[in-house]
């Protein structure tokens, strides 16, 4: 018997306010892969989205979530998730999370691309850090949480592990990869809640860090749950470009107070002003559309990246508004007060994931999802702006609700069988586990991307298909170790999002494709079934 009633697999914004909300009446265990503070949340530099300003309006949230969402979004959840945003914020403030302020008091809204009004409640441009800090004290501090890091869940337990395996698809907590000790443990409980993040590192280029491998989304599918829409992988349109520095991510709302994209030296007209060209709102279109209007112009004339030039605001502004980013390019050597920074896009989210309803509840009685592993219909197409933490905050709280108001309905875990650790570790083959990883973000980036060709898209589908046996065999006969089980479900990851990429044949937001250049006139998601 356990000593905890609910699993929750990640310790970011998604799985430390579940946590916190079912804290109040239930025993609860976090599992994070590396330390506490290691997923994208923590990252975050623009903020968080919600109605505030006067003038404002749920509508307008509402509206400017499914523009950018070209259409593909489900309005229920729209609305559901604009509405408790204000709540939220309360809820982050009475956390602590120090959000700047006005003079008069009230919290100082930023903006970013696609949102028609100033929306962004921020800690100056880091405010991930601030979000994860609060969030952890708050957990840390409450006797009816534990929080284990360096613990790799590498599968659901679902009712085929258990001593009598049966035929069910109830979800009975995970088997996790204890990375002192190298030994796996089995982590019974009566609900799971998966908040895994997200599966930038499928890609070579990614805002993301390290961890975000997918790791949720392949347990889920290899349990039997639906997974939507993995061909929406978002690229932020401005991630530094750098030799040393590969994945720094410059905010949005650089571009949100007034940062121009510029042609660099090299360019037949450098300094010119190019957004503007591409859309009526220039500079602070959806991500999709800036994104591709780089790409275009890189690929054009055979750039290494762009300018974005802020140079032309206060010092003291840029400054103030922005101090992470100017003492970390300072250190690199760019002054962003007197001169332009390098830019390119690269990934930077995960709009698919797994299939949730407004209760965070998955296909599989016993396990629920929220945040950026999860599919909600919030995102539809392209996630507009700071909306992500929004979600993660949204939705840990109706799964962690949802599973208190059904408690008595969730029944204890069976006996569950131990993980077989009979394999051996063969340290050649580890080698290959490296190489393997390199290769599926190197060919995911280059046939994958921002712009696609069913040609592209079926190489990556055979590469893909190559990976995944010569995986199969190592994960069949060596011991488990964290790069292998990351790689597994990075491969896993891949092909759900090479299938769900070939079976839309039209373009529609972060999906676009030159053999299908045209939105069809229905959206309809993708929905791959296991
Ligand atoms: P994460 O915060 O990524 O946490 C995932 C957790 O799962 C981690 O604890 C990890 O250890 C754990 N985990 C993963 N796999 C396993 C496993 N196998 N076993 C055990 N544990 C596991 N969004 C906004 O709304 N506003 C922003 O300003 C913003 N800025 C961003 C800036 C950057 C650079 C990036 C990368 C993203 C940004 N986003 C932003 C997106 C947003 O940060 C993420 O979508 C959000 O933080 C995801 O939170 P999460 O709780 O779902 O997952
Ligand atoms: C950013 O600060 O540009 C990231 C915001 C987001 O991903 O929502």
């Amino acid at each position: 018997m356990s000593d905890h009633d609910i699993l929750i697999i990640g310790s970011g914004a998604a799985g430390l306010t579940a946590a916190i909300t079912l804290a109040e009446k239930f025993k609860v265990l976090v599992l994070a892969k590396g330390e506490l503070s290691g997923g994208s949340t923590a990252w975050a530099q623009g903020g968080i989205a919600a109605v505030l300003e006067p003038g404002d309006t749920f509508e307008s949230h509402i509206a400017d979530t499914m523009d950018a969402g070209a259409g593909l979004n489900r309005r229920e959840t729209v609305e559901f998730v604009v509405e408790n945003a204000p709540r939220a914020i309360q809820r982050l403030v009475d956390f602590g999370v120090p959000f700047n302020v006005e003079d008069d008091g009230d919290l100082h809204l930023t903006r970013e691309g696609g949102h028609s009004h100033r929306r962004i409640v921020h800690v100056d441009d880091a405010t991930g850090w601030a979000v994860q800090e609060a969030l952890e004290k708050a957990a840390e501090t409450n006797p009816n949480i534990t929080m284990l890091p360096h613990m790799v869940a590498i599968d659901l337990i679902t009712d085929r592990h258990r001593e009598e395996p049966q035929g069910g698809s109830h979800v009975w907590g995970a088997y996790a990869f204890n990375k002192a000790s190298g030994h796996v443990e089995v982590f019974p409980a009566r609900a799971t809640i998966l908040a895994t993040g997200g599966a930038g590192r499928t890609y070579l280029f990614s805002t993301a860090p390290r961890g975000a491998t997918g790791d949720g989304i392949a347990m889920a599918w290899r349990a039997g749950c639906r997974i939507s829409n993995m061909e929406f992988m978002q690229f932020h349109p401005t991630c530094l470009y750098n030799l040393e520095v590969k994945n720094f991510l410059i905010t949005e709302a650089v571009r949100g107070e007034g940062g121009h994209l510029k042609l660099p030296q090299g360019a037949p007209d450098p300094g010119y002003r190019f957004m503007p060209g591409f859309d009526r709102r220039a500079e602070l279109a959806p991500r999709d559309i800036v994104a591709r209007a780089i790409d275009h112009e890189i690929k054009r004339l055979g750039l290494d990246y762009v300018h974005l030039d802020i140079s032309h605001r206060e010092p003291e502004f840029v400054r103030e508004h922005f101090p992470t980013i100017y003492e970390k390019l300072l250190g690199l050597g760019i002054d962003m007060t007197t001169e332009p920074i390098p830019v390119v896009p690269a990934q930077h989210y995960t709009c698919g994931g797994v299939l949730i309803d407004l209760n965070g509840k998955t296909d599989l009685p016993g396990l629920y999802a929220a945040g950026e592993v999860s599919e909600s219909g919030l995102h539809g197409a392209n996630r507009l702006a700071s909306n992500s933490l929004l979600e993660c905050f949204v939705f840990g709280e109706a799964a962690a609700n949802h599973i208190s108001a059904h408690w008595d309905g969730l029944p204890e875990p069976p006996d569950i069988r131990a993980w077989d650790e009979s394999r051996v570790t063969d340290s050649d083959e580890e080698v290959v586990v490296h190489h393997n990883w390199r290769e599926i973000r190197r060919f995911m980036w280059d046939y994958v991307g921002i712009v696609r060709t069913t040609k592209r898209l079926e190489r990556a589908q055979h590469r893909v298909e190559l990976l995944r046996r010569e995986v199969d065999d190592y994960y069949g006969n060596f011991r488990v170790t964290p790069d292998l089980i990351e790689l597994r479900n990075l491969i896993e990851v891949a092909a759900l999002i090479v299938r769900s990429a070939l079976s839309r044949q039209e373009s529609r937001g972060l999906h676009y494709t030159t053999d299908y250049p045209e939105r069809a006139d229905e959206a309809v998601d993708t929905v791959l079934q296991p």
